[in-house]
């Protein structure tokens, strides 16, 4: 066997074996297999796609290239859950407090920004003090003693993805359902939780922008599932505006604590976390769906969800009556009166990193007091002169006129 008869039987569409699967990736990991052989091989994948057979064996592939956490010192079912990526998505900041203060284990590892979405770790670091890092050991016990623990993905967890994803990132290889379904399903099963939940995003802002490409990335994530014993349920949720108000790290982490403290009732942010945390609790609990909902709405309103969000970040060190946005603002004014018709969610993304919310190049520094709060939803009306977002400024200009994240519709 060597890459290139490997590489000429995908551009074939023909269905590779797992030998010759794992063959060519784990050459990748090695060294034996050439960068420039795996973007072949990758551009191959995104254009003639996998069998369903072919993602369960790159999935299996995935896992075994590095460690598998062992969370058998928890007791009880573990939950985790994922995003595949939004602008303003800070629902895991609201949804495992919540479930954690029902008594249900939540471990979760989180990632950094992505493009121009944003990551939970670059949000918590955003708390003065707070610790992304923690061991394997660090994990087990915070998990036993306060039910909750969230941490960057431990180094060996799934190296085979760090080095996919990464020439993935530089070769236009993202989007495509079977590489985005075993990248993140390698790491579920790898973190060890019994249940998982994933809320894949569709939309301007999110990789998938089609429902059928939803549908058919969460078919296949559930059957990855199966195939380890592992429950898993999904929400395909709309990203084509950013979710909530706040975009920027630190402006999120004040947003998803308002809503912990039970603000913002009914606003699209706070029923998307309401359905993750429902499911979650669903399963682990093994309640409807419904008596879940009633469960998750009363320890929001109750405070204890709240309060398990207070525990579990000063847990990890975090402070955050420190916690701080930037005070150099810029007030943006609608230049006409009509109706909102859209706020890009893209566009407010790319908007929030050009300030330096996340990292554009490798390397780059994050500003994490930067960010965009929105003021008007789709739908309203406005008048010259109202104010439509609050752009919070530090050392970088905006890359563009702000106004350019709306439409806004004359009569
Ligand atoms: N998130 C991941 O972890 N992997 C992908 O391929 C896409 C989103």
């Amino acid at each position: 066997m060597n890459a290139i008869e490997v590489i000429d039987k995908k551009r074939r569409k023909e269905e590779l074996t797992k030998e010759e699967i794992k063959y060519i990736f784990e050459g990748f990991l090695n060294g034996t297999v050439e960068n420039y052989q795996m973007s072949a091989l990758l551009m191959a994948i995104v254009l003639n796609g996998m069998t369903d057979e072919e993602v369960y064996a790159l999935t299996d592939v995935f896992i075994n290239s590095g460690d598998v956490l062992d969370l058998s010192n928890i007791s009880g079912i573990k939950v985790d859950k994922h995003s595949t990526g939004g602008i303003g998505d800070k629902t895991t900041l609201v949804v495992a407090p919540i479930v954690a203060s029902l008594g249900i284990k939540v471990c979760k590892m989180s990632g950094r920004g992505l493009g121009y979405t944003g990551g939970t770790i670059d949000k918590l670091e955003s708390i003065p003090g707070f610790r992304v890092s923690l061991s394997e050991d660090e994990i087990i016990k915070q998990v036993n003693e306060i039910g909750l623990a969230i941490t960057s993905q431990t180094k060996n967890l799934v190296p085979l993805d760090k080095v996919v994803y990464a020439l993935r990132d530089v070769t236009g290889t993202v989007e495509s359902i079977p590489l985005i379904a075993s990248s993140i399903m390698s790491k579920k099963i790898a973190s060890g939780a019994d249940k998982i939940v994933i809320d894949i995003k569709v939309g301007s802002g999110a990789l998938i922008k089609t429902l059928e490409d939803a549908r058919h990335l969460s078919a296949l994530m559930i059957n990855i599932g199966k195939k380890y014993n592992r429950e898993v349920r999904t929400l395909i949720t709309d990203m084509n505006t950013p979710l909530g108000k706040a975009i920027g790290n630190s402006l999120e982490v004040i947003e998803a604590v308002s809503i912990l403290k039970g603000r913002g009732k009914d606003t699209y942010l706070y029923n998307v976390c309401v359905e993750l945390a429902s499911n979650l609790v669903s399963m682990a609990l093994n309640e409807s769906l419904e008596d879940a909902r009633k469960m998750v709405v009363e320890n929001i309103n109750n405070g204890q969800a709240y309060d398990k969000f207070m525990e579990f970040v000063k847990y990890q060190g975090g402070e955050v009556s420190k916690l701080k946005v930037s005070d150099k603002t810029m007030i943006v004014r609608s230049e006409k009166n009509g109706k909102i018709t859209d706020i890009d969610a893209l566009k407010v993304g790319m908007l929030s990193a050009s300030l330096g919310s996340q990292c554009e190049r490798e390397g780059d520094l994050i500003d994490y007091n930067v960010g965009v709060v929105l003021h008007k939803n789709i739908g309203d009306l406005v008048n010259e002169g109202d104010a439509l977002c609050t752009v919070y400024l530090g050392t970088k200009e905006p890359a563009f006129n702000p106004l350019e994240c709306f439409k806004i519709e004359t009569f």
